[in-house]
């Protein structure tokens, strides 16, 4: 369970637990594209802290809607590049951001015990979306951990997911496109281009033996259409995982047996968008 309809929600929850524990600020710092700022905001409320959060300013009207009723003090910043600068630049209080802080990770990694306990088993393969990189990077450590501990065997293939024009790893990563011949609108949790932790990621996808699927928009539209036709509420950014999954099958690339493609985020936020979107 996500209760502000994010994945975000897990390493939200161990951040602000943190901050209220150490007791030394009543503000928190987050740069986001909307789902983190959310997660932190509602986390913050419910433990008595401010939170500042700088988004772009082409947050959909959901998104940023959810941020102000938690309470969040809100700026539009710009880019989601200049978002982040904003924040990181900002003093008067703790920045907490997923894209740097560590705890994030840790948070995020409980994903992987919930991941093997309902398969139980471990995935051949996952595909997840990267912006920052905070699900891949939790991913891989979790897995890694539990085989260290003797828990598992085998670390599942790590495919990266990424948005048709903001493609941080396909330099240096094995990359395959669909549909993209414009930078995307759509996926707007993945336009970030600063990376503070990209060579982490790049070790993650190549050590799991993985590789990078980039998404445009027509192909994001068609796997929304049918993970909603199948009861998912998808938002646009987590269709990702399932349009690159339908091209790796369509192209035969071996996934494996067990394959669990992450939808990171709930559609409700946008659902007047996705309405319009689907039904054309
Ligand atoms: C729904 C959704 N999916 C994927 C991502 C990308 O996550 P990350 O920046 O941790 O790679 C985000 C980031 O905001 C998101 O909101």
């Amino acid at each position: 369970m996500n209760p502000t309809g994010s994945f975000k929600d897990r390493g939200a929850a161990l951040t602000i637990s943190w901050v209220k524990n150490i007791g030394r600020f009543k503000t928190v710092i987050e740069d986001s594209s909307g789902n983190a700022g959310i997660a932190v905001s509602a986390y913050s409320a419910s433990a008595g802290l401010k939170a500042r959060i700088y988004v772009p300013s082409t947050i959909p009207e959901g998104k940023y809607l959810m941020l102000r009723a938690f309470g969040a003090e809100v700026i539009k910043a710009g880019t989601r590049n200049d978002a982040h600068r904003k924040a990181t630049s900002y003093s008067e209080g703790l920045y907490v951001g997923h894209v740097i802080n560590p705890l994030f990770i840790e948070g995020m990694k409980d994903i992987v015990l919930e991941i093997v306990k309902d398969l139980k088993n471990v995935p051949d393969t996952i595909l997840a979306p990267v912006a920052s990189g905070t699900l891949i990077l939790a991913l891989w450590k979790g897995f890694n951990e539990l085989r260290e501990l003797g828990l598992i065997d085998k670390i599942p293939r790590l495919i990266s997911v990424q948005a048709c024009g903001y493609s941080t790893l396909k330099d240096v990563v094995k990359t395959y496109y669909v549909e993209c011949d414009r930078p995307s609108e759509l996926a707007d949790a993945l336009r970030l281009t600063i990376v503070p932790r990209i060579n982490q990621i790049v070790n993650a996808v190549k050590g799991s033996n993985g590789f990078n699927i980039v998404v445009g928009d027509e192909a994001l539209v068609k796997a929304l259409k049918e993970l909603w036709a199948r009861g998912i509420t998808a938002e646009p950014s987590s269709a990702a995982t399932y349009a690159a999954y339908r091209y790796a099958v369509k192209e035969g690339i071996d996934l494996g047996s067990l394959v669990v493609a992450i939808i990171t985020g709930s559609g409700l936020k946008y659902v007047k968008d996705i309405g319009r979107l689907i039904a054309t």
